[in-house]
């Protein structure tokens, strides 16, 4: 049985780079679309998880923190989400940069997977959150490669404790993947849905397979 340093294709001793490069390769050469499988993906995913939660390294080290600089503070806390489809913003007028977009949305009788709040809770992603309170948000590979599950923050701040894909402008225009995220604040405005945005569009995955392969779990 293949080791899940030899699935990721990496030496015992690579460091936190190497690990995070070979897995970025590796995730999307496992693609079914890019000739790879459902199995070779989740076989690569495991992996990887395998090895980083060895070196625990991650989640207990605030310098992979990505735009949580909050996190300290709110550790622990329950936080209180208002979340909008990009989507519904097209059919509306609206735009991403509208300062009164939430209230707009607020008034504008939206359906509950469009608009509403959530709680979300210390140890849920903010895509966790979503599905646990029965809504579909977009999602391909649960693992910081793809910007699939990507949000764009109106207010508040999300911890990302694990992102291979988004450049430092992206994050600097507010935009975190919420697969591994959490809220590092009390309150945020999200917009979910974004992930056809110019910057993000080029860094999807095909989401089909995936969420055919994770309905069945
Ligand atoms: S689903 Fe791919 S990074 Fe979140």
């Amino acid at each position: 049985m293949e080791s899940p340093f030899d699935v990721l294709s990496i030496d015992p001793g690579a460091d936190d780079e190497e690990i995070d490069r070979a897995y970025r390769r590796r995730i999307l050469e496992a693609h079914p679309d890019q000739g790879g499988s459902i199995r070779e993906f989740q076989a690569v995913r495991a992996a990887y998880e395998e090895v980083t939660s060895h070196a625990s390294r991650e989640l207990s080290d605030p310098e992979h923190v990505e735009g949580g600089e909050n996190a300290d503070e709110e550790d622990g806390e329950d936080a209180r989400v208002e979340y909008l489809n990009y989507e519904v913003l097209a059919d509306h007028g609206w735009d991403l940069g509208d300062e009164d977009l939430f209230e707009k949305a607020a008034d504008a009788d939206l359906d509950t997977a469009d608009y509403g709040r959530i709680l979300v809770h210390s140890d849920e992603s903010m895509l966790e959150a979503a599905e646990n309170r029965g809504f579909e948000w977009p999602y391909a590979c649960r693992g910081g490669a793809c910007a699939n599950c990507a949000i764009a923050l109106a207010e508040g701040e999300l911890s990302m404790p694990t992102n291979h894909v988004l450049p430092p402008e992206m994050l600097d225009r507010g935009f975190r993947l919420s697969c591994n995220g959490s809220p590092t604040t009390d309150e945020m405005r999200v917009v979910y849905n974004v992930k056809h945005l110019p910057g993000l569009d080029e860094l999807r995955l095909p989401p089909r397979p995936f969420e055919q392969a994770y309905s069945d779990d």
